[in-house]
């Protein structure tokens, strides 16, 4: 099924075409009031300033050559002449119809030519616990992820866990004197709380010269691929992958072991890097360390600023991991997009870093970067997100706070249903919640954490959405217990009428779920989809307050039922498949 607003797009611009014998780009948008009808053709004055002609008369040649009537109803010409187009009813129900029929994708063809698109999101570092600065990069770089291969894309998972560099020697130092076992055997050895091994390791590494110098000879070992010292970094590797794993599968998230692609894999392709970017003349040596001076930045004093690869003690930096896995992510993935998930405070670093890759050629007009950045996480008190004691919140805690806090609520309102029922319900709220009011923000926008907000039943929230599910699944099911034939109905749906403005608007939003999906894909923005899912539920709101459903009329009611079905089954998709949360069946 084409989308709808490009069928018009086509229409029209065919007209244009007709008429002035010229391409002009139709512009076809949903109207802004539905006074003025469901789409608006925006392009004619543009086109009509171009050939020096009156716009209204221009819309009016056009629309006597346009072919549109199996669309729509006749069209009008509004203001200085903006072409309105008003949906027929049977084009409508045909689409409905047509939605109905694919079980899967809800009749959203896949996109023409796809891309293979790198999604670079989460990058936990390790032996740290995941703050909540990694839960926003995990969920909203999850969402891109499926987004764009929903869209028929072929999408590459990129985990840059950070699992290199110096802060391993002390790690590695403190493990085995702490832990000489590691040694023989690595499995024996657990990390009780990493957050704690951490701080340890590091409180004695800045009081202990000693213990400092062991810490810098483990660097060193580990960077020429001692055994031993591989063999015990592997080990706090793998002890942090058992702590972020779970939370990815109690998140819904997609990414799997076999996305990690981390700061290690690139430690021996950064001198080649560098040597290129010499070779090249990019990189030049200042102050002792090799640095590019990508063109347009500057320092608060007017300098010219420095992306610094190699500092004067031989050391790499991210930069240059980031240099590194840009170039493999191109020559060796064959990425022709690759999309960067992380705070807007590593914002510059990419701006510099994309710079540098077209410098050196490497993207050569072909491959497309983009940052996608997110603003703070805020607390009640409009300040970074802390604990009571200005500690960091741990991701696991902050889940389960909100599971039972949703379990309460659970408690209260449907004390009869099974105990595991209750908190399979509980998970998919609390986690849900969380998740959702994460996507419902803008994400350049610093947002306040609020369980009280996003745990609300009503306003833009998941348990709102959730609740509007269960809701039609329930009429679905009074409708079983009544033998109503809901399957028989829906397959002899041959003439669909509207009788109530609600069903009619209802189904107007229900036939541009594409572009929602599209739209939140382009610009790498879930809160357009969660903007949708929320108009939508509120439209089904008001019909089914104004449309009887089961007790209708024998005419009306397979309208109305299928009506039900598809906004149940596109609320489903936008939670599940897209923004992955699950969907209760019952609440
Ligand atoms: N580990 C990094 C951090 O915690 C995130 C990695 C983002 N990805 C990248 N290619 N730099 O900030």
């Amino acid at each position: 099924m084409k989308k709808l607003s490009d069928i018009l797009e086509q229409r029209v611009s065919q007209a244009i075409r007709k008429t002035t014998g010229q391409d002009f780009p139709a512009i076809v948008r949903a109207a802004a009031d539905p006074k003025f009808g469901d789409y608006q053709a925006n392009g004619i004055m543009a086109a009509a300033k171009a050939l020096r002609t009156n716009p209204r008369k221009l819309a009016e040649q056009v629309v006597a050559v346009l072919e549109i009537e199996d669309i729509c109803q006749t069209p009008e010409i509004a203001g200085p002449g903006f072409i309105n187009l008003r949906l027929k009813d049977e084009f409508l129900a045909a689409r409905l119809l047509e939605i109905n029929i694919d079980k899967e994708r809800l009749g959203i063809e896949k996109i023409d030519t796809p891309q293979t698109v790198v999604v670079d999101y989460s990058g936990p570092n390790i032996a740290k616990q995941m703050h909540v600065g990694h839960l926003r990069s995990t969920i909203i770089g999850d969402c891109i992820a499926r987004l764009y291969e929903f869209e028929g894309h072929r999408v590459i998972r990129q985990n840059h866990i950070g699992d290199w560099g110096t802060q391993f020697g002390m790690l590695i130092a403190y493990l085995k004197k702490q832990n000489p076992q590691v040694l023989q055997d690595p499995a024996s050895v657990r990390i009780a709380d990493l957050e704690q091994f951490y701080q340890d390791a590091k409180r004695l590494s800045d009081n202990d010269e000693t213990f400092a110098a062991t810490a810098r000879a483990e660097v060193v070992k580990l960077h020429n691929h001692d055994q031993q010292t591989i063999g015990v970094w592997r080990h706090i590797v793998e002890e942090s992958r058992r702590h972020y794993q779970p939370i990815y599968e109690q998140l819904s998230v997609t990414l799997k072991p076999e996305d990690e692609r981390g700061e290690s894999f690139y430690a021996d392709k950064l001198a080649d890097v560098v040597k290129q970017l010499r070779e090249q003349g990019l990189a030049v040596e200042s102050e002792g360390a090799v640095c590019i001076f990508p063109e347009g930045f500057f320092n608060k004093e007017g300098q010219p600023l420095p992306f610094i690869i190699q500092k004067s003690d031989g050391a790499f930096l991210y930069a240059t991991t980031d240099l590194a896995a840009l170039r493999f992510r191109i020559d060796q993935l064959h990425a022709d997009k690759i999309i960067y998930v992380t705070d807007a405070r590593q914002a510059q670093h990419f701006q510099m870093l994309f710079a540098v890759a077209k410098m050196a050629g490497w993207t050569q007009d072909r491959v497309e970067l983009l940052h996608v950045m997110f603003g703070t996480m805020l607390g009640e008190d409009g300040k970074p997100f802390k604990t009571r004691t200005g500690g960091t919140v741990k991701l696991k805690e902050l889940l389960e706070e909100a599971v039972d806090r949703a379990r309460r609520v659970v408690d209260e309102k449907n004390p009869d249903l099974p105990q595991e029922q209750k908190q399979q319900i509980a998970r998919a709220v609390g986690i849900g919640a969380v998740k959702y009011a994460d996507y419902a923000n803008n994400r350049n926008s610093d947002y306040v954490f609020s369980f009280d907000k996003m745990l609300a039943m009503e306003g833009n929230t998941a348990p709102y959405m959730q609740y509007a599910y269960a809701r039609i699944k329930s009429i679905e099911r009074k409708a079983a217990g009544k033998d109503v034939d809901i399957e028989g109905e829906l397959a002899n749906l041959a003439a669909l009428s509207f009788a109530e403005p609600a069903e009619k608007e209802l189904a107007k939003i229900l036939v541009t779920y594409d572009q929602a999906i599209q739209a939140a894909a382009q610009e790498c923005r879930p809160n357009y989809l969660t903007a949708y899912l929320y108009d939508l539920s509120q439209a089904f709101s008001r019909f089914y307050n104004a449309c009887p459903v089961l007790q209708a009329q024998a005419s009306q009611r397979p309208l109305r039922l299928l009506l039900c079905d598809l906004t149940a089954r596109t609320i489903r998709h936008g939670l599940k498949n897209l923004l992955g949360i699950d969907v209760p069946e019952k609440m």
